[in-house]
Formats: C-alpha cells, sequence, structure tokens
C-alpha cells in the first residue's frame, strides 16, 4: 500500500470475502452435503460465498439455512433475454437466489474466447440484474516472464470494468493465470506489487472512495497451508478459491484463517 497512502486508512472497512469455485464439478447429493458442511462451519469475520454449476445453484440455495453463506453463479450472458442458446441471463442468477456472479474467468476467456469488452457487457449485465459482478484479471507465465503482467492486468482492468462501477457491486479477483490449479502460487511479495498497482489504477480511474473501498481478491492454488500468509497481504481482501473449495475441511480453514 505504499503507493496509495491515502486509502490504506480505509482497508478496514472492507469485509474479507472467501469465495468458492466449484467450476465444473458436484452432483446434486454431494453439493446439498458440502453446502451443508460449510453452513454449520462458517466462522464470523468474513463473508462466504459458494460459486456452483449453474443447474446446482437452486440445491445449494435450498440447502443454505439463511444468512451465513452467499451463492453465486460463474458466468452470465450479457443479454436480459433472448436466442442465447445455453447461455444464462444475470436475472436469472438472481431469481435462483443468487447474489454475486463470477465474470472473466481466465477459463472462460480461454476456453470461450471472451474478450475484456464482452466481461465488460457482462458486468453491467450483473449490475443491472443486481449481483456484485467478481471480475477476475490475471497474467499468463509468459506475460509474467516477459515482464508484461502490470501491463497486461492494467489492461485487463480498463477493458472489463464498466465507468459505473461501485465498491458495492464490484469485486475484483486478481488470479494469476499460472497459478490456477497448478499447487503453484505467486509469492507474497508479487501478490502484495499487483494488489497496489490494480489499487492504484482503479483510484486513478475512479477515485480514492471507491478504491479504499473496493474488495480485491487473490485466486491462484490458494489452501489452508497458505491462506494465512496470502490473506495477510495489504490490500488482499480475500480469495477466490477452486479445488480447496470443494472440501468442507478446507475451505472452512481458509475462512478462518483471515485476518
Ligand atoms: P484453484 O482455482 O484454487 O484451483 O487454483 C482458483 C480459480 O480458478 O478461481
Amino acid at each position: 500500500m505504499q503507493e496509495n497512502e491515502g486509502i490504506s486508512e480505509m482497508t478496514t472497512t472492507r469485509t474479507p470475502l472467501i469465495a468458492g469455485n466449484w467450476k465444473m464439478n458436484g452432483t446434486v447429493a454431494e453439493s446439498v452435503a458440502l453446502t451443508r458442511a460449510v453452513d454449520d462451519g462458517a466462522p464470523g469475520g468474513c463473508e462466504l460465498l459458494i460459486c456452483p454449476p449453474a443447474v446446482l445453484i437452486p440445491p445449494v440455495a435450498a440447502a443454505l439455512k439463511g444468512g451465513n453463506v452467499a451463492v453465486g453463479g460463474q458466468d452470465c450472458h450479457f443479454a436480459g433475454s433472448g436466442a442465447h442458446t445455453g447461455d444464462i441471463a444475470a436475472v436469472m442468477l438472481a431469481e435462483a437466489g443468487c447474489g454475486y456472479v463470477i465474470l472473466g474467468h481466465s477459463e472462460r476467456r480461454a476456453d470461450h474466447g471472451e474478450t475484456d469488452e464482452l466481461v465488460r457487457s457482462k458486468t453491467e449485465a450483473a449490475h443491472a440484474a443486481g449481483l456484485i459482478a467478481i471480475v477476475c484479471v490475471g497474467e499468463t507465465l509468459a506475460e509474467r516472464d516477459g515482464g508484461e503482467t502490470l501491463a497486461r492486468i492494467g489492461s485487463q482492468l480498463e477493458g472489463s470494468l464498466p465507468a459505473a462501477i461501485t465498491a458495492a457491486n464490484t469485486v475484483i479477483a486478481y488470479e494469476p493465470v499460472w497459478a490456477i490449479g497448478t499447487g503453484r502460487t505467486a509469492s507474497a511479495a508479487d501478490v502484495a506489487e499487483v494488489h497496489t498497482h490494480i489499487r492504484g489504477d482503479i483510484e486513478r480511474r475512479f477515485g480514492a472512495d471507491l478504491a479504499g473501498g473496493i474488495r480485491i481478491l487473490y485466486g491462484g492454488s490458494m489452501k489452508p497451508s497458505n491462506a494465512a500468509e496470502l490473506l495477510a497481504i495489504d490490500g488482499v481482501d480475500g480469495g477466490l478459491i477452486g479445488g480447496a473449495s470443494l472440501k468442507a475441511e478446507d475451505f472452512l480453514a481458509i475462512a478462518a484463517s483471515c485476518p
């Protein structure tokens, strides 16, 4: 936070968010059992979120007893309805009980060719439906090795964030692509550098208040053994967790590591 002294004093107002991205995993029975275990064990001090595959959202939402854990989607379409076979509108997610949606995850960008412009329009659709958008950015290994990390993330933020975001309707997730599902995590120094850069970018574009209030998550092989170190980094406001969110014990241990 060195380069953003003006906003550092607002960090205490950001409630950490521990978000589970289940990706394409889970049966109805497994999902309900996992949801109940997470709900029962939810520690205080952070917000918990589960993002199941779309068809599992209704049973997951129904399994939650209330209040402790939020539900989110993993993607949405930019249109409100219409001829888009296989897609899901943000308003449908909201109606199914979601409060959040992950957008521009690197697997969506890679598997479905999602561009920054598309992510921006999906983010606008999410906001129009009353959802909090978790907008993902992150560099590939080639970009990191080429010294392009900060420039790449800057351009993704520039292109993916609509002009009218607020600290309440948007969360940013920094996920180095090379750390996702690989067991490799970025070093604490690298994470701190990127998070400081992201918050500085946000401050330049949206002002100090928004930059001080918006949550910026780290994602990429976060697990119980490294969560405390990652979550303690100044400017890291929680985690976006893939593999380790599929085991209640691991997900809850990460949540319990929030400072
Ligand atoms: P991982 O996935 O925790 O399995 O690395 C993180 C993500 O893709 O959000």
